[in-house]
C-alpha cells in the first residue's frame, strides 16, 4: 500500500478537528504525530492529549512518531491514547531495550517503526527488519518541519528495500522531512511507500489528494 501520512504538526491546533478532516478528504490512510520533547530533539511539540483528541476525531490510523528519548517508557500510554503505529528511534535506545520495545508493541497488537536519523547508516537498522513493520527513514534531521529534503537519503531508503526483499519482507518504508509533489516521486522510486507531508500538505492553498500525488506520469 502508497500512503501519505500528513503530519499534524503544520496544522492549525485551534481547528484541529477541521484539519484532521482535510486528511481524511485526501484519501490518506494515515495521521503522523510527531511527539518531541526537547532532549531527543531541539524542539517540543505535543504529547497524550494531541494524540487523545486525534483519536476522538478520527478512524484513520494514527502514526505516532516518537522523536524522545526514553520511548519505551510511554508505550503504555501511547496505546492507551489510541496510537496504531508507534515509531520510535534507533538512536534512542540500546540493542536490549529495542527489542524489548518490540516486543511490548506488538504483544499489545499495534504496529511497530524504527526510525533512523541522516546520519545512521541503514546497515544498523537490518538486524531489526524481520522483527518491525515499519522503517522510517528520516529525511532531514528531526525536530522542525518545513526544512529541506535531503536527497542522499534515498540510497538508504533503496538499500533498506533491497535487503528487506532479500529476506522475504515487504517492510513499509517511510519518508519524513522535506516531502513536496516532486520529492515524493524520488522518494517513490526509490523504494518507499509511506510518505510523511506536513507543510506541503497543510499549508498549501489546495489540499493535496493521494491520487493525484501518487499516479503521476512517470
Ligand atoms: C520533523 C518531523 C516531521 C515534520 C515534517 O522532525 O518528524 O514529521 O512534521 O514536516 P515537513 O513535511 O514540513 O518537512
Ligand atoms: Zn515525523
Amino acid at each position: 500500500m502508497k500512503t501519505l501520512s500528513p503530519s499534524i504538526l503544520a496544522a492549525n491546533m485551534l481547528s484541529l478537528g477541521d484539519e484532521i478532516k482535510k486528511i481524511e478528504y485526501s484519501g490518506s490512510n494515515y495521521v503522523h504525530i510527531d511527539v518531541m520533547d526537547g532532549v531527543f530533539v531541539p524542539n517540543i511539540s505535543f504529547g497524550m492529549p494531541v494524540i487523545s483528541a486525534t483519536r476522538k476525531a478520527t478512524n484513520l490510523a494514527l502514526d505516532v512518531h516518537a522523536m524522545i528519548i526514553d520511548p519505551d517508557k510511554y508505550i503504555d500510554d501511547f496505546i492507551k491514547c489510541g496510537a496504531d503505529i508507534i515509531t520510535f528511534h534507533f538512536e534512542a535506545l540500546d540493542n536490549n531495550r529495542i527489542l524489548k520495545a518490540i516486543e511490548k508493541i506488538h504483544t499489545n497488537g499495534k504496529k511497530v517503526g524504527l526510525s533512523i536519523k541522516p546520519k545512521t547508516p541503514a546497515n544498523e537498522i537490518y538486524p531489526y527488519l524481520d522483527l518491525i513493520d515499519m522503517v522510517l527513514v528520516m529525511t532531514v534531521e528531526p525536530g522542525f518541519g518545513g526544512q529541506s529534503f535531503m536527497y542522499d537519503m534515498m540510497v538508504k531508503v533503496t538499500d533498506i528495500r533491497e535487503y528487506s526483499k532479500k529476506l522475504g519482507r515487504d517492510i513499509d518504508i517511510e519518508v519524513d522531512g522535506g516531502i513536496n509533489n516532486e520529492t515524493i516521486k524520488v522518494a517513490d522510486k526509490a523504494g518507499a511507500n509511506i510518505f510523511v507531508l506536513g507543510t506541503a500538505f497543510f499549508k498549501s492553498e489546495i489540499t493535496p489528494k493521494v491520487a493525484d500525488l501518487l499516479n503521476y506520469e512517470s
